[in-house]
């Protein structure tokens, strides 16, 4: 049984204290739901965040992390860093990171065995452009990311790490893909991971959707077999849009 995993990626919005505000309301207004619940804030407010929400059950998470553990990459954030700071989980290999940074599968891959090395809980993100998707690629593209991601990941760290599916073409555009669309793509996913590890990996493994995912259309979402969770941007940014996504089932 695959448990709800909802989580905002609140990008680059929100200063420090409107993040610890929001943290804190959000706190008090999704207690006792049964969905794990994460949000993930920049790096200067997670210090913030993270002392905000320490006696509740939402997860925090960075957006994003550097491959070495110290050392001379200036403007860039470490794992024993977030890790100083109570924050195991991170945000890997987001389309915006891989289209305005540049960031490849090979980088995103040692991001992630990093990342486990230090035992963090990880989200990695894949999705093709529409560009792809109109041009028949969706299998090859979500084949490459999956299988290049998880290059040497073992077995075993597949309980840390949450595929999150999330079309480019969806993400801040108000365009969602349909739940079919959604599910189509995430069973593509499971059986790419069925084929790298086995089938109760492949079952076990939990994958969020993300995309312009709001109120009006998470419950018809999460109602598709595949689909275990949601990554949620700009509705994860106040209270009122994110607690009716993250109590979905009520
Ligand atoms: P939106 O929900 O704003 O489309 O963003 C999705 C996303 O990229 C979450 O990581």
């Amino acid at each position: 049984m695959r448990r709800a995993y909802i989580a905002g990626n609140w990008k680059m919005n929100l200063t420090p204290s409107e993040g610890v505000k929001l943290a804190k309301e959000l706190a008090e207004a999704a207690k006792g739901c049964s969905a794990k619940v994460m949000v993930a804030p920049n790096f200067v407010t997670l210090p913030g965040v993270a002392e905000a929400l320490k006696d509740s059950d939402i997860i925090v998470a960075a957006q994003n992390m550097n491959d070495h553990t110290s050392g001379a990459f200036t403007g860039e954030v470490a794992p024993a860093m977030l890790k100083d700071l109570g924050i195991n989980t991170v945000i890997l290999g987001h389309s915006e990171r891989r289209a305005i940074y540049g960031e490849s599968d090979a980088l995103i891959n040692s991001k992630v065995l990093l990342a486990l090395e230090e035992g963090m809980d990880v989200v990695l993100c894949i999705g093709e452009t529409l560009e792809e998707r109109e041009g028949g690629k969706l299998e090859e593209v979500l084949s490459r990311q999956v299988t290049e991601g998880l290059k040497n990941v073992t077995e075993q760290q597949m309980a840390k790490i949450t595929l999150a599916y999330e079309p480019v073409w969806a993400i801040g555009t108000g365009k969602t893909a349909s739940p079919e669309d959604a599910d189509g793509a995430h069973a593509l996913v499971r059986s790419i991971i069925e084929k790298l590890f086995n089938k109760t990996v492949a079952e076990e493994t939990i994958i969020q959707y993300g995309g312009s995912v709001k109120a009006a259309n998470v419950k018809e979402l999460m109602a598709k077999e595949n689909i275990d969770g949601a990554l949620v941007g700009g509705a994860s940014l106040s209270v009122e849009k994110f607690l009716p996504i993250v109590t979905f089932d009520k």
